[in-house]
């Protein structure tokens, strides 16, 4: 069978309610400020969960957005991935409580553990259990309560990371889809390079303790500039392969939607892309960098603003910790 074996149906999103400026974390007592964060990474504000506000409500929010705008039923659901670091559980996975709560019994449900790669990671899990005929239709959600994790004294990471869900249907490509969908996908990983960007204790290496919350050990911990290095060194591989595997150019991408993470790791991959700035969609201002969640909502807010159309030929690259990268062309 030739490709596309998939394509997106519907999407969704949501994020909490409550809203965290720069000067907000600026008034918590940290030596940072609205200007210096603007200029390094383009971040203007972020959505932080409210206390008790559970990943589990943001998944299922957006998840029914993008069944609605699919057409498909819970029950119409055969597989559930959720892309994310920061579950509300740790076992279980997230996944399965996003199953109950939405009620998609029939469904298999897993979480994919790549961090802010986490959605396209699952999306082409996704694609392939589609291509091998283990699913006709699978649920794939990035989603992050990032602040639960993060160490709000640090001010190399708590200006960066936020909270939000984000979801996609994918269906079999068939009838007049055939020609639309998933048209390439690439993934790689580089564990030798993990403590660039990890949480070295809560895992059974280094069991959550007393201790570690002193040491703040269980809060994420990120080497910024060696991660910026990699993070333009594999979006960049992350684009040329994704186009040449859908023998396609530049010239024929509508829209890059890559990983919010920071405008300048977004300029430097449509630089070397060749892909102008006006064909670049950015939300990182608003949102932050919601890891695992971040392209998700790109998508659907391209979507909501008209940037996605019938037609339009999209190139999705992310990057994260792990390191994992990876892309995808899709045609919608
Ligand atoms: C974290 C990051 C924004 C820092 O920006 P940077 O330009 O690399 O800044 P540096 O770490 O070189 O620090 C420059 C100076 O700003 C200071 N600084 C760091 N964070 C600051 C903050 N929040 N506010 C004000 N000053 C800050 C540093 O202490 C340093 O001061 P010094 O020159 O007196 O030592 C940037 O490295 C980055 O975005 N890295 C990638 C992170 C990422 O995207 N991670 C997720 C990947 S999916």
């Amino acid at each position: 069978m030739k490709r596309p074996y998939s394509y997106i149906a519907g999407t969704g999103h949501a994020v909490p309610a409550r809203v965290v400026t720069n000067d907000d974390i600026a008034a918590m007592g940290l030596e940072t400020n609205d200007a210096w964060i603007i200029e390094r990474t383009g971040i203007r504000q972020r959505h932080i969960a409210a206390p008790g506000e559970s990943l589990t409500s943001l998944c299922a929010e957006a998840s029914r957005q993008a069944m609605a705008k699919a057409g498909v039923q819970p029950g119409e659901i055969d597989t559930i991935i959720c892309g994310t670091a920061s579950p509300d559980h740790l076992l279980p996975s997230q996944a399965v409580e996003v199953q109950t709560a939405l009620g998609c019994s029939r469904a298999a449900a897993f979480d994919v553990a790549s961090a802010c790669s986490g959605w396209l990671y699952g999306a082409i899990v996704g694609d392939s259990m589609i291509a091998s005929g283990a699913a006709d239709t699978v649920l794939v959600i990035g989603a992050e309560k990032l602040s639960a994790i993060v160490d709000w004294t640090d001010r190399n990471t708590c200006i960066l990371f936020a909270d939000g869900a984000g979801a996609t249907v994918l269906r079999r490509a068939k009838g007049e889809k055939k020609d639309r969908g998933i048209l390439s996908t690439f993934m790689r990983s580089d564990g030798a390079l993990a403590e660039l960007l990890w949480r070295p204790a809560g895992g059974g290496a280094e069991p959550y303790s007393a201790d570690a919350a002193t040491g703040k050990r269980h809060f994420i911990h990120m080497a910024g500039r060696e991660v910026f290095k990699h993070a333009v060194r594999s979006m960049a591989e992350a684009t040329d392969r994704a186009l040449d595997t859908a023998r396609i150019t530049a010239a024929d991408v509508d829209l890059l939607i890559p990983h919010q993470a920071n405008i300048r790791i977004i300029e430097a991959t449509a630089k070397h892309a060749g892909i102008s700035m006006e064909k670049v969609f950015v939300n990182v201002d608003r949102f932050g960098n919601t890891s695992a969640a971040s392209i998700p909502i790109a998508l659907n807010d391209a979507m909501e603003q008209g940037r996605v159309k019938e037609g339009s030929t999209v190139l999705f690259a992310a990057f994260g910790a792990g390191f994992t990268w990876g892309s995808l062309v899709v045609r919608f």
